[in-house]
């Protein structure tokens, strides 16, 4: 009896896991992150997309301090495109960012946005459950409050945000930017592709990590099997 109640138990928990993840993940949105998963890379032009929304739009509320104009780079921009960036922008000082400079913060006046703060953007992904998941619902969750709740002064009704009610008034709409690959810049796609920026932002050695760890797991298959076939020679005439 009890092998059959220990299968039980096992299938039983299976159960309850896989079935507690789609609850959780139900009112996230079903997009496909590339940078997700096992496996997963970066998808540098989609990050690259991202950026632009990020510095068009997001950057008049939040900063992003940890992160420098060279870090482009790794998104696979040149040198030359990463500097002429830079140079568009103006530090604190009012002299134009260089590649050294990190993302300049925006001035809020105090008391905006009923008191809330906007958060730093640079590794949000990883500070909250389901990362670019999350930003991506939060993005382009807003929706009209539902009968009976009633929301603080100044702030908006959103389906992603723990609680419902965020101060960040929604911040995409369609065409903000336009895309130099000729993309539509359509609400979801911007949302889509900032979080795909946010993800790397927050993980930027996430391929190199997962080609090492690709790397380990062949060569201990490898040493698995030499090590099958040695210990098969070695005993073969003394079984
Ligand atoms: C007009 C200002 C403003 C803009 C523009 C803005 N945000 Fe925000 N954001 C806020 C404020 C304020 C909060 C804090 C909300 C709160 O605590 O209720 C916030 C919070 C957030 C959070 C944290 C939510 C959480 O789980 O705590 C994320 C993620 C975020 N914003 C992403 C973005 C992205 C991505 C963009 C650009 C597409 C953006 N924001 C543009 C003001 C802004």
């Amino acid at each position: 009896m009890r092998p059959v109640f220990g299968k039980l138990w096992l299938a039983t928990g299976l159960l309850a896991l896989l079935g507690g993840n789609a609850l959780a993940h139900d009112r996230l949105s079903p997009f496909h992150f590339q940078s997700q998963g096992l496996l997963g890379s970066t998808d540098k032009a989609a990050a690259q997309r991202g950026f632009l929304v990020y510095e068009t739009v997001c950057a008049s509320c939040h900063t992003a301090k940890a992160l420098h104009y060279r870090d482009l780079e790794a998104l696979g921009l040149t040198p030359d495109q990463v500097a002429g960036i830079a140079a568009g922008v103006k530090t604190a000082n009012g002299a134009p960012a260089t590649l050294n400079d990190t993302f300049p913060a925006p001035k809020i006046p105090a008391g905006a946005f009923g008191g809330a703060v906007p958060p730093d953007l640079s590794d949000i992904a990883a500070q909250r459950p389901h990362g670019a998941r999350y930003i991506d619902h939060l993005l382009t969750g807003y929706a009209p409050a539902p009968a009976g709740v009633t929301l603080l002064p100044s702030y908006y009704y959103n389906t992603a945000y723990p609680g419902g009610q965020l101060a960040m008034p929604p911040p995409l709409k369609a065409d903000d930017v336009t895309y130099a690959d000729g993309k539509s810049a359509t609400v979801a796609q911007q949302a889509a592709d900032v979080s795909e920026f946010l993800a790397w932002s927050a993980d930027p050695n996430l391929d190199a990590r997962h080609e090492v760890g690709l790397r380990a797991v062949l060569f201990l298959v490898f040493l698995t099997i030499i090590a099958i076939a040695s210990k098969r020679r070695i005993w073969r005439e003394t079984v």
